[in-house]
């Protein structure tokens, strides 16, 4: 099959207090978001990938790569569920069949064609979908009161979500739409499968697949993506 993707990339990046939106900064001699798109290009079969984008900012518009022909872009939403189904909803226009659809994290630019690869064989006979992850490695806490240690979480079922999120293109437009109107906060597209009763999948992908968040994933990016390149 051939592969949509839908890279959400309209978010302000707050947390990382650089001034200008994460998925613009550097990281070496191209932005993240760079970086991220030509991962994705690199994909055997690759259909096209989606851009949902900011119209508040303009860092977008020196980017050549989004006139890439496989690159399509369009104006996100006020949440990053919003703007994927934006994304989605500009698929349901094109004549294109569509069965699964993935969705990955602009800020996360060091994800492999290996690991897409592998995610989409392990769900091929899903008929919902699922995530890359991996196992929680550290000893969780459960804080309160901001630094009172309540209890410590059994990590054993535990993983932490990456990206990408593939799903079945209809299951997901339906299940995004719903838990928008249902004015539920969702972080990933896998939660609002959830919400809807569905029982997606993890499949095991890379420790590296690290999502830039702080000032310090920067460099660590950056070193990762080095290694990889050997
Ligand atoms: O803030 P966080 O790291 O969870 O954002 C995840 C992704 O969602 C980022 O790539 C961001 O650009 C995107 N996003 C979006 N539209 C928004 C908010 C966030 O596309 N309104």
């Amino acid at each position: 099959p051939r592969y949509w993707f839908v890279i959400p990339a309209a978010g302000i990046g707050a947390r990382m207090g650089a001034g200008k939106p994460k998925q613009y900064l550097m990281l070496g001699d191209k932005t993240i978001l760079e970086h991220t798109l030509l991962r994705i290009l690199a994909l055997p079969g690759l259909a096209g990938i989606v851009v949902p984008l900011s119209s508040e900012d303009s860092y977008w518009t020196s980017l050549t790569i989004l006139q890439h022909p496989l690159v399509h872009t369009i104006h996100g939403g006020t949440t990053r569920a919003d703007s994927v189904l934006s994304g989605l909803d500009y698929l349901a226009d094109k004549s294109h069949a569509l069965d699964w659809v993935l969705v990955h994290d602009a800020a996360r630019p060091c994800v492999t064609v290996e690991n897409i690869q592998t995610l989409c064989n392990e769900l091929s006979d899903s008929d919902i979908g699922g995530i890359l992850a991996v196992p929680v490695s550290d000893t969780l806490k459960q804080v309160v009161n901001k630094k009172e240690i309540q209890t410590t979480v059994d990590r054993s079922a535990l993983w932490q979500a990456q990206t990408p999120q593939m799903f079945r293109y209809k299951l997901l437009r339906d299940c995004l739409t719903q838990t928008i109107a249902n004015n539920e906060t969702i972080t990933d597209e896998s939660s609002a499968i959830e919400l809807c009763g569905y029982k997606p999948l993890v499949v095991e992908g890379r420790a590296d697949n690290i999502k830039i968040t702080r000032p310090d994933d920067l460099l660590l990016a950056e070193f990762i993506l080095q290694q990889q390149q050997k």
